[in-house]
């Protein structure tokens, strides 16, 4: 029977090189050293600071040479720490994110985090029963270039960080107590060049399996579930099933699929018979109809579950389970239909780290990621610019929300195709991805290279998936031969033609808003602040390169378009699709337009701890329904009595007053038809109560701002008061400081002590500021503009959780979460 073990724990990590790189053996069986199990390591995970010794010892035994000292490949003045600094981890993991930061390295692409060397190992026992089993061991995602040896034998190297990949280890390994413990040795190096243009972290961050089944088994990612025709009344089917038998002879058995609905009920089922010839695949179409189906919309996001059970000699030798969804969807000239309905792309791009955990984030944080895109209204996640952990599809498959999966690098090389492979293949059942992306502004895209290349991928992505539309990111839509042409930045970028006039002189074209926007913003900072390397709220008046420009601190630059032209620009060309903003949220490098003290972007509509910005109001305004009003900026500027501040309003209602202290500043009207959805004041300055009251179809929203007194206490809050006792979950929880009368002081940075007792630990810290350098992964950390995020992790034993949080001269806060063996329903 097949079993998928999570690898993810009991890790040994170093920093740096071990050792001599052997990836060549002249016999089999010939390289050891930490590759291999000693004989002191039998049944123990590698001990805590003894690699050093270790590797001493397998050097003196495989020289012969009982004086060698490990300083000789280190170097003798090389701390000692730095000889046995092996350190015991879980995985997912971001070494890069543990390093100091370094202007002089690391460059500001990167985040000023440098590039490394590291190295994970783990001793594992394989029980004697497997043995007859196939056993597969399976990489999510290893940043980057990555080796691997597996008891002595080197297995493979994988460039690309952004693929899941595997390797067959069955033979390799050693079974039951006689042949003892088993060892696999990763080096991780992220020296070799970058993959992209942002922080990309180094390490093992996405999880590992240990897969293990039968000889005859469904073939890794060997199943396709895709609707080929529905109405409320049926649903049909087609369910491709790629078999592999490892056995040398000829193999008879059937293939069962059950489809079973989210209660677990059978709602239909299909056997058939096969026959696949020793060492070799088979591929098997069947055909099953869904009666009353229940779809997969943004609503409602029905799934369902496919169980393939492989049956020889009446016995159930493998069984595999997809979930999909039934849906269909289509891009046609006037944009994206699901389910045979319009749907507008309220889309975010989104690299994929986030604050406290970098490039390694736990499951539920990526789901609490597309809870706070979904609560402002996005339906569209773009994967810019590679495919995303599989738990992250998982959450929008789950949640509803729609997902342009994109691939790394539009080159049709034979390892790039390797790459495109695995991310269709992997990803091709989520029923949330509703296009694939070929790649993003490639560097030779246009020329006839780039297109035949491009024309390859094509190809080969409607072979492997017929059912979902195609595109490629581009800034110019000229030459594209793909079937729907992905526009970065049509807003901005002038060509020969407007791409009104490009889409009407061309009959048969598609088009999709890929990225748009570009606006940089730091959360509640309201001036351009050069040395501290933040952006103003209301619009930078530096270029993206950085560039002062002579506009005023009022409407400036604030990057490549601001949201409100970026928005009239779709209204006025709806066959675009809707818009991809650049970004979701703020990550790690790519600090424009600033170089160094930045260390993150400020592209986000939230910031790096999923914080909103104030611009996250303005895409609440176009993109939800229910009405919206929201005032800028804070109202505590004691430095600016009397004089005129800029109060900016984004709201979907027709008008809005402004009242301070009680004197009404005056109504203003915002027609949405058009576009408008920011209204302005200049009001002078007096402490007290700011208010925007507005109104929609007689219903009235209002928000006030109140100048706030100096800090008084830290306050925490759990985004989740519960977590699972499994060493993974999340809870993210908000700490902010307070003035006495409980109101967020918009202005505070109070550095504030944290320390967790009992079932859970202190997983990471963040607080959004693009200028700060203090590290993720230590237990103390500024607010920043008020607010900071700390990252509660269970640890495997349910009770509960303690976190404190205190600063000096505040009061402090505590909180208790509980860590559960299992969720009450
Ligand atoms: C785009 C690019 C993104 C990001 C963005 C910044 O052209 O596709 O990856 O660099 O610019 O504005």
């Amino acid at each position: 029977m097949r079993t998928r073990e999570n690898f993810d724990r009991n890790w040994m990590f170093h920093v740096g090189e071990v050792g001599k790189i052997v990836k060549t053996v002249k016999k089999a069986g010939m390289i050891a050293g930490l590759t291999n199990a000693l004989g002191e390591e039998r049944h123990e995970p590698f001990a805590l600071g003894e690699a050093g010794r270790v590797t001493q010892n397998v050097i003196r035994e495989k020289t012969g040479d009982p004086n060698f000292e490990i300083s000789q490949i280190y170097g003798a003045d090389t701390p000692k720490d730095k000889i046995t600094g092996w350190v015991g981890v879980n995985l997912p993991h971001d070494w890069r994110l543990e390093q100091p930061y370094n202007p002089e390295s690391g460059g500001a692409f990167q985040g000023y985090l440098p590039n490394g060397v590291g190295y994970y190992r783990k001793v594992f026992q394989i029980p004697q029963e497997d043995e007859g089993k196939k056993i597969i061991i399976e990489f999510d995602g290893v940043m980057r270039n990555s080796s691997i040896w597996v008891n002595g034998c080197f297995v493979g190297d994988h460039l690309s960080g952004y693929t899941s990949f595997h390797y067959d280890i069955t033979d390799l390994l050693k079974y039951g107590d006689e042949e003892g413990d088993n060892v696999i040795l990763v080096r991780t190096d992220t020296t070799g060049g970058d993959e992209g243009w942002w922080y990309e972290g180094g390490g093992i961050y996405r999880h590992v399996w240990l897969t293990k089944h039968d000889y005859l088994h469904v073939d890794r990612w060997g199943t396709f579930v895709r609707t080929e025709r529905m109405d409320n009344e049926r649903a049909a089917i087609t369910v491709e099933t790629t078999v592999s038998n490892e056995y040398p002879q000829p193999m008879k058995y059937s293939i069962r699929t059950s489809i079973l609905n989210l209660d677990g009920e059978l709602v239909a089922v299909k056997e058939s018979g096969c026959e696949t010839s020793g060492i070799d695949k088979q591929t098997v179409l069947q055909s099953v109809q869904v009666a009353n189906p229940l779809l997969w919309s943004l609503d409602m996001p029905h799934l369902y579950e496919a169980i393939t059970e492989l049956i020889h000699d009446r016995q159930i030798v493998d069984t595999y389970r997809t979930v999909f969804g039934i849906r269909t969807v289509e891009y046609r000239r006037d944009g994206l239909y699901l389910n045979g309905k319009y749907v507008q792309v309220k889309g975010t791009c989104n690299h994929q780290d986030f604050a406290g955990v970098g490039i390694a984030l736990p499951d539920s944080v990526h789901e609490y990621k597309i809870k706070r895109l979904l609560e402002m209204g996005c339906n569209a996640y773009r994967c810019a610019h590679h495919s995303p952990a599989p738990e992250l599809l998982d959450a929008c498959d789950r949640l509803g929300m729609l997902v342009m999966n994109e691939n790394r690098i539009s080159e049709s090389t034979e390892i790039k195709l390797d790459d495109l492979k695995s991310m269709l293949y992997r990803d091709r059942n989520h029923p949330s991805i509703f296009m694939w992306s070929l790649g993003n502004e490639e560097k030779i895209s246009g020329s006839y290279q780039a297109n035949r290349m491009l024309k390859r991928l094509h190809d080969l992505t409607k072979r492997i998936d017929p059912t979902r539309p195609v595109t490629a990111a581009n800034l110019s839509q000229e030459g594209m031969d793909v079937e729907v042409n992905g526009a970065n930045y049509a807003e901005s970028i002038k060509g020969r033609q407007t791409i009104g006039e490009w889409f009407q002189s061309l009959p048969e074209a598609k088009v999709l808003n890929t990225e748009n926007v570009s606006f940089f913003s730091a959360r509640g900072v309201y001036e351009d602040d050069r040395e501290g390397g933040r952006c103003s709220s209301y619009g930078s008046k530096y270029t993206m390169f950085g560039k002062e420009m002579d506009v005023g601190n009022l409407g400036g630059a604030g990057g490549t378009s601001t949201p409100e032209r970026s928005w009239r620009y779709f209204l006025n060309n709806r066959f675009s699709g809707g818009l991809f903003v650049w970004t979701g949220f703020d990550y790690r490098g790519e600090t424009t337009p600033f170089q160094w003290p930045s260390v993150l972007s400020h592209f986000g509509i939230l910031d790096y701890c999923g914080f909103a910005k104030d611009s996250y109001y303005f895409y609440q305004s176009v993109w939800k329904d229910e009405p919206i009003v929201h005032l800028m900026p804070h109202w505590d500027w004691p430095d600016r009595l009397g004089q005129q501040v800029e109060v900016r309003v984004y709201t979907n209602c027709s008008e809005v007053e402004l009242i301070l202290n009680g004197q009404s500043l005056g109504k203003k009207i915002a027609d949405a038809e058009l576009g408008e959805h920011t209204l302005s004041w200049h009001v002078a300055y007096e402490p007290g109560l700011l208010e925007a009251i507005a109104y929609r179809d007689g219903v009235m929203v209002a928000e006030r701002k109140e100048t706030t007194t100096e800090a008084y206490s830290v306050h925490l809050e759990a985004n989740r008061s519960e977590l699972l006792a499994d060493g993974q979950d999340v809870s993210m929880v908000t700490v902010s400081v307070r003035d006495e009368s409980g109101r967020v002081v918009p202005v505070a940075g109070n550095l504030i002590r944290f320390h967790v007792a009992g079932e859970g630990k202190l997983l990471g810290l963040g607080n959004g500021d693009p200028g700060c350098h203090e590290s993720d992964k230590g237990d103390t950390r500024c607010v920043f503009n008020g607010y900071a995020l700390a990252l509660i992790q269970s640890l495997e034993k349910a009770g509960e959780i303690r976190i404190v949080a205190y600063s000096e001269g505040l009061v402090p806060a505590v909180l208790t979460l509980q860590a559960r063996k299992k969720f009450a329903n």
